[in-house]
């Protein structure tokens, strides 16, 4: 790979990790993804915003050879997070006159994390400019996406916005620029969902502050640019906003056959009812899909067979997520089967405990259903339905 101009004296340096299947051992990477970082050559000053993950430094350091550079004079720092900051240390240590500029929060992260001389930071307040010459950087404070100290970079000149994680998106291609690829922006929401859902509050003071700049580009620290900004705000707006769609996500796990049954049931009475649903069995679906499945879905249903009178681990796993994630459903329904005596519901209320939900009645049958227990799936759907009709009259 080699330095790719965005526009004249700005270039992507960073480095795309094709490979990549899991990131925090925690989120999959279906796709890989990239570790952006960005250089801007100004008349006086040379800037280097984000590094890349260690394990790509070297990618980083031909690119930045690539340009001939004889100095860097900043390294910005927005995001303390190793992907962004682990290559910092050689990166200073290859260019032996340059400052990192980073905000005192991202100072007491890093600091714990590598060996940084102290004499060679440069602390920045929120809305403090430096100027690079014919070009001056505005550092804006955006904390908590998705960590405390994350902060964007403003070019002003050419208007570009340097976003580290926000808007971001996990993916492995060569593509610079987003333009209004489906793919991209679909891959942006998987990673919204997976990273920055649970700080939409935050991330809507964010964009109000936004909307006070004029953006033509917008650079994030994962994926291509967007050369349409308009766009991925506009869904990041609708994303982070109050509203939900007449969508049921069904998350389920069966044993014997008993659970599929009753999600299955429930599914085809939801589309009789004209209510979209998503069945995902979660022997087979990773946690990304999950999250990206439950954005924007007004209810959330848990099915689960009783194991050790409890629900199902994979049932467990993802009700833990969601509650770290804080899906914006409005509804979540717990259902399943057993054969003698449970603590389901117990169980899953107290893991879905910091979800700002309506728990609907519980529906658990006693093994296979039956034909009683398909009319209660129906009177569990008209629930639903009955639901679902007073949120889309508001
Ligand atoms: Fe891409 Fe939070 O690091």
């Amino acid at each position: 790979m080699s330095a790719r101009q965005i526009m004249e004296n700005i270039y992507a340096v960073g480095a795309i990790d094709w490979d990549r299947t899991m990131f925090d051992a925690l989120v999959p990477l279906p796709y890989g993804t990239s570790y952006n970082a960005y250089l801007i050559k100004g008349s006086d000053k040379t800037v280097l915003i984000d590094t890349v993950d260690p394990s790509k430094f070297h990618v980083l350091r031909d690119n930045l050879n690539d340009l001939g550079l004889d100095k860097i004079d900043y390294i910005v720092s927005n995001h303390a997070e190793q992907d962004h900051s682990g290559s910092i240390p050689d990166i200073m240590q290859l260019y032996p006159g340059a400052e990192l500029v980073v905000n005192k929060k991202g100072q007491d992260i890093l600091m714990p994390l590598m060996e940084l001389n102290e004499n060679r930071i440069k602390i920045v307040e929120d809305r403090e400019t430096v100027s690079l010459g014919d070009r001056d950087l505005e550092f804006i404070f955006a904390p908590w996406v998705h960590w405390p100290e994350t902060m964007f970079t403003y070019l002003k000149k050419d208007k570009i916005l340097f976003s580290c994680d926000l808007f971001g998106s996990h993916l492995a291609t060569s593509q610079l620029f987003a333009s209004n690829s489906d793919k991209i922006l679909l891959e942006a929401k998987r990673y919204y969902a997976e990273i920055m859902m649970p700080y939409a509050s935050r991330i809507k003071k964010h964009l109000d502050t936004l909307s006070q700049f004029q953006i033509d580009l917008i650079a994030p620290s994962h994926g291509p640019v967007y050369d349409n900004p308009k766009m991925i705000i506009e869904l990041y707006s609708e994303w982070i906003s109050d509203q939900v769609k007449n969508e049921v996500i069904v998350l389920y796990v069966t044993m014997h056959g008993s659970t599929e049954k009753i999600a299955e049931t429930l599914a085809s009475a939801l589309i009789r009812r004209n209510i979209p649903v998503k069945l995902l069995n979660l022997e087979v679906t990773d946690i990304g899909e999950v999250a990206l499945s439950v954005v924007d879905a007004a209810t959330v249903i848990f099915a689960s067979p009783a194991v050790l009178m409890g629900p199902h681990p994979y049932i467990v796993s993802a009700a833990y997520v969601l509650n770290m994630l804080k899906p914006k459903a409005k509804y979540i329904g717990i259902i399943g089967s057993y054969g003698w005596g449970n603590k389901l519901v117990n169980q899953m209320t107290e893991f879905l405990r910091d979800l700002n939900v309506e728990f609907l009645d519980p529906l658990l049958i006693n093994g296979y259903p039956k034909a009683e227990d398909l009319r209660e799936i129906e009177n569990f759907t008209e629930e639903i339905l009955n639901r679902h009709q007073i949120l889309l009259r508001n």
